[in-house]
């Protein structure tokens, strides 16, 4: 089977990365970083974009610009990359697991509202996958009880919730764009917001604590050094030209693969609500229902690999399970469908979708031969 190797780059990225190594400034300043952040931010339907050097330190810049610290607590779902809690722990704060919905994957509104308490500073949503968390319901609840939402869009690039773009809808977003993500330079992250205080806020941060337009040796704030390279920003420059047409491949062939597996017993895939007009599809995500489908998980993991469909058997543990928070430092709520993802819950890298038609429907083909072996 032919399945796409990623990252791709082409033409674009070698003349872009010439330019930068033909001039006198490889790093951070080279007018290529704010064309890239300012050409990013608005594909996100953002007005301000601060790139750093990952998508983790870019969600503990929004906390730390948001003021996000010390006795503060900060709502996350039980099932994420390691850095959506541990970002929150890193600026002295205190993350709260909750669940997620069972076929969303995103984290459950009903189970944030629960989960506040007096010392509830804010809710990261992460749209896990691509597609977004439930932003009316997060945005309304955050709103009337006065917490801060921060998206962790490190999937989402691109995808969008009633026609707005994932970043643009909380106070801010944080994207990544490590070496599996939809548009990657290997190594980057970017923050992304409307609020022009909190950006410069954050963009001192990662920059020293510097003021834009002051001097190279006046520090104002306390800061670090976050910055990407020009090379990096080259890179990603080109890589977001070619997202578009690349999101539309994997939405094209997702839509494809559904409609050939449609009607497989104990197969489901992740529900998208029609408000996610766009989805990046950097994963597509299922569940296997073992009786139903006939393996386990595990079983049905073991098997596609076999056919040479790249797969993940989800994560092994909700992020309370990792041995950082087996003694304390976060509290949890009851996560009874994290729990149940652990075991029956799957993802296909977005390479999966990024073939051809006759691709995806071998793919389809290989899974359901599965059903019948
Ligand atoms: C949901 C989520 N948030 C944050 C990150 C962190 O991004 P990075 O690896 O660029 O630090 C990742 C990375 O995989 C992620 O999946």
């Amino acid at each position: 089977m032919k399945i796409p190797e990623w990252p791709v780059s082409a033409g674009r990225e070698l003349e872009l990365l010439r330019e930068v190594l033909e001039s006198p400034q490889w790093g951070g300043f080279h007018e290529i970083v704010p064309q890239f952040e300012s050409a990013f931010a608005a594909f996100q339907h953002c007005a301000h974009g601060v790139s750093c050097v990952n998508g983790t330190v870019a969600i503990e810049l929004a906390l730390d610009a948001a003021g996000v610290g010390p006795g503060d607590e900060v709502i996350v779902p039980a099932i994420s990359f390691v850095s959506t809690a541990t970002a929150v722990s890193w600026v002295g704060a205190t993350p709260v697991f909750v669940d997620i919905e069972p076929y969303s994957f995103n984290i459950d509104p009903d189970c944030v509202a629960a989960a506040i308490s007096p010392k509830t500073k804010a809710v990261i949503a992460v749209h896990f996958g691509g597609p977004l968390a439930d932003m009316d319901r997060l945005t309304r609840l955050c709103a009337d009880r006065g917490l801060i939402l921060i998206e962790d869009a490190a999937h989402a690039h691109g995808s969008e919730w009633n026609g707005r773009r994932a970043g643009s809808l909380g106070l801010a977003g944080t994207f990544s764009f490590q070496n599996s993500k939809v548009m990657t330079a290997g190594e980057g992250g970017m923050l992304t917001t409307n609020d022009a205080a909190l950006a410069e806020r954050a963009r001192a941060y990662a920059n020293q604590g510097r003021r834009t337009g002051e001097g190279w040796f006046s520090h104002y704030t306390l800061g670090t050094n976050y910055r990407i390279t020009a090379l990096q920003a080259a890179v990603l420059t080109a890589q977001l030209e070619r997202l578009p047409a690349q999101i539309a491949l994997r939405a094209r062939n997702a839509e494809l693969l559904r409609r050939e597996l449609e009607g497989v017993k104990g197969l489901a895939f992740q529900n998208v609500p029609p408000q996610v007009g766009v989805n990046s599809y950097y994963l597509l995500l299922g569940r296997i229902e073992a009786a139903k489908f006939g393996m386990t998980r595990d079983e049905f993991h073991r098997a596609v690999t076999t056919t040479g469909v790249p797969c993940t058997p989800f994560y092994p543990h909700p992020l309370y399970g990792n041995p950082l928070y087996q003694n304390g430092g976060c509290r949890v709520e009851p996560c009874p469908v994290s729990e149940a993802c652990i075991g029956d819950a799957f993802w296909f890298p977005h390479r999966v979708l990024m073939g051809d038609e006759g691709t995806t429907r071998e793919i389809a083909a290989a899974i359901r031969r599965l059903q019948s072996s």
